[in-house]
C-alpha cells in the first residue's frame, strides 16, 4: 500500500512574514498521520517554514534545486543547503520553469539525481501542453520527460521517488483534468516505471496529480488507483488544503 502524499507548491507567493501565518492557519487543518504533508515553499521561506512546522506532520520541500555542488552559481541553491536547512522533499522540472528558465529533461534528470545522492526525495513534475494533448502525443511525451528525467537512477532510488503528472493546461486555470484523463496518464506513467525497472518498483513509486486540484475535486482525483497524491498550487494558500489532505 502506498502512502498517500499531499504536497503544497506555493511558487513564488507569501514573505517569511506571512509564511509563517499561513503554516499557523494550516497547523490543525493538515493533522493526518495516514498521510505524507508537504510545503514546497520559497527559498527565502525555508528556514522560517521548518522553524514553524516543528513538532507537527508537516515536512518542508524546496521548489527547486541546483544540481551543482557548490560554487560559482550566482542565485542558486545547492542541495547541501537544503538539507541542512531542512528540507525533505525537492520540486524539479516544474513546467513553469521548464517555460520561464528554459529547463530541459536532461536539467531535471541532473537535478533529480543531485537530490537522491543527498537523500531529498524528488517531486519530478511532468505535463503535456493542450497542443500536444490535441495532437495526440500525451503519453508519448510524458514517457520521453520520465525516461529521461530517470537515466541513471537506481530502482531503490526510484521506488523512493515522486513523480508529478501537471497537465500545462490545467495548472492554474481552474481547468482540472478529469479523473479518468488524470488516472490515464497516471498509470502510462507506472507502466513505464515498470518497463524500466519492474512492477515492484513501479508498485513502489509514488504518483501525483497536479493542476487546479482543490477541495472540490480532489477526493474523486485522489480515489483512482494510480493517482497517489496531490501537487497543489493555489488551493495550497488556504485553509481549503486540509480539506485536500483529508480528502
Ligand atoms: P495549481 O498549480 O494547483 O494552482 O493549478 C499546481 C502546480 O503548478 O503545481
Amino acid at each position: 500500500m502506498r502512502r498517500r502524499i499531499i504536497a503544497g507548491n506555493w511558487k513564488m507567493n507569501k514573505t517569511p512574514t506571512e509564511a509563517v501565518a499561513l503554516c499557523e492557519l494550516l497547523k490543525d487543518l493538515v493533522k493526518n498521520d495516514a498521510v505524507d504533508v508537504v510545503y514546497c515553499v520559497p527559498a527565502i521561506d525555508i528556514i522560517p517554514v521548518v522553524n514553524a512546522v516543528k513538532g507537527t506532520n508537516v515536512q518542508v520541500g524546496a521548489e527547486d534545486i541546483s544540481f551543482e555542488d557548490k560554487g560559482a552559481f550566482t542565485g542558486q541553491i545547492s542541495a547541501e543547503m537544503l538539507v541542512d536547512a531542512g528540507v525533505k522533499y525537492a520540486i524539479m522540472g516544474h513546467s513553469e520553469r521548464r517555460e520561464y528558465n528554459h529547463e530541459t529533461n536532461e536539467d531535471v534528470n541532473k537535478k533529480v539525481l543531485k537530490a537522491l545522492e543527498n537523500g531529498i526525495t524528488p517531486i519530478m513534475c511532468c505535463g503535456e501542453s493542450l497542443a500536444q494533448r490535441e495532437q495526440g502525443i500525451t503519453i508519448d511525451w510524458i514517457r520521453q520527460q520520465v525516461k529521461v528525467g530517470f537515466q541513471g537512477v537506481t530502482a531503490e532510488q526510484a521506488a523512493k521517488s515522486v513523480i508529478a503528472y501537471e497537465p500545462i493546461w490545467a495548472i492554474g486555470t481552474g481547468l482540472t483534468a478529469t479523473a479518468e484523463q488524470a488516472e490515464e496518464v497516471c498509470k502510462a506513467i507506472r507502466d513505464c516505471i515498470a518497463e524500466i525497472y519492474g512492477t515492484d518498483t513501479a508498485e513502489k513509486i509514488r504518483i501525483q496529480y497536479g493542476g487546479s486540484m482543490n477541495a472540490k475535486n480532489a477526493a474523486e482525483l485522489l480515489a483512482q488507483p494510480d493517482i497517489d497524491g496531490g501537487l497543489i498550487g493555489g488551493a495550497a494558500l488556504k485553509a481549503d488544503f486540509g480539506q485536500i489532505v483529508n480528502a
